[in-house]
């Protein structure tokens, strides 16, 4: 069988970040700087370097600057190479040279399903990966290059899987599965659950915003009900799917920040500025100053 490369990536950006208030109330969650390249950009450049061409960004109203982001500002260009300052015109340049990004508006939040499936004239009928911005993940692969190498391998839909112990656990989709004997990092998928009850979760396995699907998911997700919290639950539609198909769980190796919520956001910061070339060094040792006096 000839393998399928898999070319697009679905970015569902239309929810209001009401975890972010008040910085969310004008600005895109999605637009809010970790050190200083804003969240969506990290997962755009992991799909990019994961091998896909198409970025489709599912948006809603107070959106636009996402589009502006990744478009060509004229302006800027120019007075960056008017003042010599050719280091930031060419990560300008890089950004608006991420693949070519699509926009598709989801008029209403309906939930994450409903979010995918308005990318489904966009995707059409072929394998793609959803990335969910708000999860940010430091990788030496990145994390959609391992599922995609998992994916070569078994054809099938996967999902990024963590384990969360706690009450934690049911803030997210949770699926039971069985290790493969070959790789134990791949499950294969018996069930998946949305946001169960802490006594109701089959596992510790929360699913992380990382997916790769099969075109078949849209035709279910026209189907499904809505479900927790009355919305049109992407993890619903992936039970569906298991009634047809085989899917996997992958256990990705590499470290996630929710940084759509506050805590989760700070350790982000805090961790990539330690990594920088430019700031780290300076950064810890004020870190180390403050510690002992403050924390
Ligand atoms: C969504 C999914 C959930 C998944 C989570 C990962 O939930 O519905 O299954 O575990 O993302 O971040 P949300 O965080 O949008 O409530």
């Amino acid at each position: 069988m000839a393998k399928i490369k898999i070319r697009k990536a679905v970015f569902p950006a239309a929810g209001l970040g009401t975890r972010f208030l008040p910085a969310t109330k004008a600005i895109p969650k999605e637009m809010l700087p970790v050190v200083d390249k804003p969240i969506i950009q990290y997962g755009v450049e992991e799909a990019v370097a994961a091998g896909c061409e198409q970025i489709i960004i599912v948006t809603g109203r107070g959106k636009t600057v996402i589009e502006d982001h990744f478009d060509i500002s004229v302006e800027l260009e120019s007075q960056l190479e008017s003042r010599g300052k050719y280091d930031l015109l060419a990560m300008a340049r890089q950004i608006s040279n991420l693949g070519r990004v699509a926009y598709i508006r989801q008029k209403e939040a309906m939930g994450l399903g409903h979010a995918v499936l308005m990318a489904r004239d966009l995707v059409g009928d072929e394998p793609f990966a959803v990335i969910l911005p708000d999860d940010v993940i430091d990788a030496t692969t990145p994390c959609l290059k391992q599922m995609i190498d998992v994916f070569d391998d078994v054809q099938s839909s996967i999902l990024a899987t963590q384990v969360v112990d706690g009450p934690g656990i049911s803030a997210y989709g949770v699926i039971d599965g069985k290790p493969m004997a070959k790789n134990p990092r791949v499950l294969e998928v018996k069930n998946l659950v949305e946001k169960p009850k802490m006594s109701e979760a089959p596992s510790k396995n929360a699913i992380i915003g990382r997916y790769i699907l099969t075109p078949r998911i849209f035709e279910l997700l026209e189907k499904t009900p809505l479900g927790a919290g009355g919305e049109l639950q992407l993890t619903d539609g992936i039970r569906s799917l298991l009634e047809h198909e085989k899917v996997y769980g992958f256990s990705f190796e590499g470290r996630r920040y929710d940084a759509g919520d506050k805590l989760g956001f700070l350790k982000a910061t805090v961790e990539f500025a330690l990594k920088r070339d430019d700031l780290g060094e300076e950064f810890r040792e004020w870190l180390q100053e403050l510690s002992p006096l403050k924390v």
